[in-house]
């Protein structure tokens, strides 16, 4: 997730475009760039770090001239650095490109664009959309991106400036958001209305497979296939707080929604669109080299250790390989036993939490190979680890954490099922069966989501409560770890979660009239066992509250209130059944007036031991 800022009028654009990407470094911030037409042409200006590098490099050297297009990047392909950064050119810097999105067969387009004589400068994935685009031009820079964008497949919101038509933007929007801000005598696009809001309030919202040409004089609209198109103007009445946040009150409730994208982003380009194998070049590793680790290490913090507990399940049940998992400050302290045939995966939102970082290093000292899973490609956790795995959640916020935490259960079903692939621990029908019902993810995601209203008069009964418990057997009890974390760090309220057959030795002693229980019931083959467990609270007094899958009505006989989440896979259920507790935490917090984005005591990276 990244931004982009475009503009053409009379006005001085470079102080417009880094004006829109100051509002846009929510989106990502690890370089950015601007295009600018001066007086000599198209002239580029990026640089690696936060916007206000380039904002110094641009003081020494500004780019005087009234049209242009500019970027903040959050990175997937290739780490941040300045050639990385946006806009990218073709050879002959006629074209330049901004791009928000990932196109999955960019390797395939390189390869025939370096056959073809093109140079390529950077590792990212966005440089091939300039070349591709110069291959193709005839004397219409609309038609020659027109074409480009039937090539290339993925999600894409870009830019375009070419000197051969200099009073032209060309904008294509496909899966990721793209606005167009009207403007008299300029007009603007942005990824998201805060680019623009200080400008106009009046907006076209482009959707997928449609694009906008931009001059001084007005704004043409039309499909990808070069169709006409007529738009409502959408009239903008939020602030920029508002706006920055898409409308919600929160980062955390926005990135809560933002989950099942977050899902469709992180397994793109990783299952094959056609025979629905898992495709992971991130590990170029040959099926022996794999079958040499005889063990694997997951060490990880807080929410990314709870991701690393369904990492555990999910790797030993699919590919047969023994998974141990450590709190990352434990981890070299207890002397592990590390040799050369053990993978260890770090997992790490952030990438830069110290216990996790010494953890990597104290693994690679003794010799073995570390696999990191992390949401920032350029963070110390990806470049010290031999390989990485993204999550492509974008940029989170909020210090609690969830769609990087659903991503790296993401990562974790795509690695489980590579490694059965190639091990052959599992059969190529299983494998597909289980892609399938990753795919339908995203839209389940969105079911449970719709349930947002009822949650919420829920946490409010239960914000009341000082002390709480949460429950749940296998993978339930690992998602009842995530539930009962999320509404500790931000709604102050004190939660245990546990494993749900070990209550009755001992903490069962805790239950009485009244003291609220989540019970997780969505393991079928658990479901008897789990329920078993609830009617031991209930016979104390226990408010039990339910979560379990679509179709069951055997659980609202045992418990207070019961939440129905869609049915997947057992194996999958962690990625439907977290979002309700996401929810409770939030409107938990909300009900007691906290500062759900910035909770007390805590930071979002924790860069000390
Ligand atoms: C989770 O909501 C917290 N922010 C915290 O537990 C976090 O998961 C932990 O500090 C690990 O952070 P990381 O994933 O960036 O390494």
């Amino acid at each position: 997730m990244c931004g982009i800022v475009g503009y053409v009028g009379n006005r001085d654009s470079q102080k417009i475009l880094i004006e829109g990407l100051k509002k846009l470094e929510y989106r990502g911030y690890d370089s950015a760039g601007v295009a600018v037409f001066t007086e000599k042409g198209l002239e580029v200006r990026k640089a690696k770090g936060r916007l206000a590098v380039l904002e110094e490099r641009l003081n020494e050297k500004p780019l005087v001239g009234t049209i242009g297009i500019g970027h903040t990047r959050w990175a997937t392909h290739g780490k941040p650095s300045d050639v990385n950064s946006h806009p990218h050119t073709d050879s002959s810097l006629k074209i330049s490109v901004v791009h928000n999105g990932i196109i999955e067969n960019f390797l395939q387009l390189k390869e025939e664009l370096i056959a073809a004589g093109h140079t390529f400068v950077s590792e990212t994935d966005t440089e091939v959309i300039s070349h591709l685009i110069a291959s193709l031009y005839k004397g219409d820079i609309v038609k020659a991106v027109q074409q480009a964008v039937k090539r290339m497949r993925g999600a894409y919101a870009i830019a375009v400036l070419s000197e051969f038509e200099p009073d032209k933007l060309v904008a294509v929007r496909l899966a990721s958001p793209l606005i167009v801000g009207l403007g008299r005598g300029e007009n603007f696009i942005g990824s998201d209305i805060p680019a623009i809001l200080e400008h106009t309030r009046d907006v076209f919202i482009l959707s997928d497979g449609e694009m906008a040409v931009l001059t001084r004089d007005g704004v043409e609209l039309m499909t990808v296939e070069g169709n006409p198109i007529r738009k409502e103007v959408f009239r903008v009445d939020w602030d920029i707080a508002t706006a920055e946040k898409a409308g919600y009150d929160h980062f955390m409730q926005k990135e809560i929604h933002e989950q099942p994208q977050a899902y469709r982003d992180t397994m793109r380009g990783r299952i094959d669109e056609n025979g629905g194998l898992v495709k992971l070049p991130e590990i170029p590793l040959s099926p022996e080299e794999l079958r040499a680790f005889s063990r694997i290490h997951i060490v990880a913090c807080g929410t990314a250790f709870h991701a690393g507990m369904v990492g555990k399940h999910t790797i030993e049940r699919l590919a047969r390989i023994p998974v141990e998992i450590d709190i990352a400050s434990e981890y070299r302290y207890r002397d592990p036993i590390i040799d050369r045939d053990t993978l260890v995966i770090a997992v790490s939102q952030s990438g830069e939490t110290a216990d996790t970082l010494a953890a990597l290093r104290e693994a690679k000292r003794r010799g073995a190979k570390v696999l990191a899973i992390t949401n920032v490609v350029g963070s110390s956790v990806a470049r010290e680890a031999d390989y990485v795995i993204p999550t492509w959640a974008g940029p989170e916020i909020a210090v609690a954490s969830t769609k990087a935490y659903t991503s790296q259960l993401i990562v974790f079903y795509l690695l489980g099922l590579y490694l059965a692939q190639s091990l052959g621990t599992q059969d190529e029908a299983f494998i597909r069966e289980v892609t399938g019902a990753m795919r339908r993810l995203p839209e389940q995601v969105e079911e449970v989501l719709k349930q947002a209203g009822r949650i919420k008069r829920i946490a409010e009964d239960i914000s009341r409560h000082q002390n709480l418990f949460f429950i749940g057997r296998g993978f339930d009890y690992a998602v009842a770890l995530e539930g009962s974390l999320k509404l500790k760090e931000i709604s102050y309220i004190h939660s245990e979660a546990y494993a749900a057959g070990e209550l009755k030795h001992g903490t069962l002693a805790l239950i009485e009239e009244g003291v609220p229980v989540i019970a997780l019931a969505t393991q079928d083959a658990l479901f008897e066992k789990t329920v078993s467990n609830i009617i031991e609270v209930k016979a104390r007094g226990a408010y039990v509250f339910g979560i379990a899958n679509e179709g069951d009505s055997e659980l609202a006989k045992s418990v207070d209130e019961v939440l129905h989440i869609p049915r997947t896979l057992p194996l999958l259920t962690p990625a439907l059944s977290v979002i309700p507790l996401q929810l409770l935490a939030y409107y938990a917090s909300l009900a007691r007036g906290n500062d759900v984005d910035k909770p007390r005591n805590l930071a979002k990276s924790v860069t000390v031991e």
